[in-house]
């Protein structure tokens, strides 16, 4: 994917921010978006980090997506790609899914895998989910708009809770 391609979605992402009322109407906006415009983005959804309540262990629910349904609508921290996401705070960048032990299936054609942690007050909310049919599919173009992505709702998210 060519940088340009990619401050084309940022500009778009700017003017798509002045119409939005709500976190929730942002991250479903943002999901159609790159889901639209980045050709090899075949899945591309929200969790959400639902805290530990009454005994219950947190987990990543998930929220606003486009692409296939998947079975994974509730993903504890000790698992998967994304429970290291968001347990390690870090974004995890995965080429080839089939040799990365912690990964969950969602589809058979998926090959590459990025997840990039939203944060409020420093502190993981959830995260964005990112599947590719193709292998190695996010360069460091890719995962500087996915952060830019990601940023933008933990500002929203922040500012609504204020
Ligand atoms: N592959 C993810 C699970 C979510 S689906 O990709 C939508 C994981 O390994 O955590």
């Amino acid at each position: 994917m060519t940088a340009t391609k990619t401050e084309e979605v940022k500009k778009e992402l700017d003017q798509l921010l002045q119409g939005i009322t709500s976190s929730n109407q942002l991250m479903s906006e943002v999901v159609e978006l790159l889901h639209e415009r980045m050709l090899k983005y075949n899945w591309v959804g929200f969790y959400m980090l639902e805290p530990e309540t009454r005994g219950q262990p947190p987990m990543l629910v998930l929220g606003a997506f486009q692409g296939a349904m998947t079975p994974h609508t509730r993903i504890p921290l000790n698992q998967g790609i994304c429970g290291a996401a968001a347990s390690g705070g870090k974004t995890v960048v995965v080429d080839d899914v089939s040799k990365d032990e912690r990964y969950l299936a969602c589809s058979l054609e998926t090959k590459s895998e990025i997840v990039v942690p939203v944060f409020v007050r420093g502190k993981v909310v959830g995260e964005l989910d990112i599947d590719s049919h193709f292998p190695a599919a996010f360069k460091d173009e890719d995962r500087e708009l996915v952060e830019h992505c990601a940023a933008l709702v933990g500002q929203h998210l922040e500012k609504s809770s204020a």
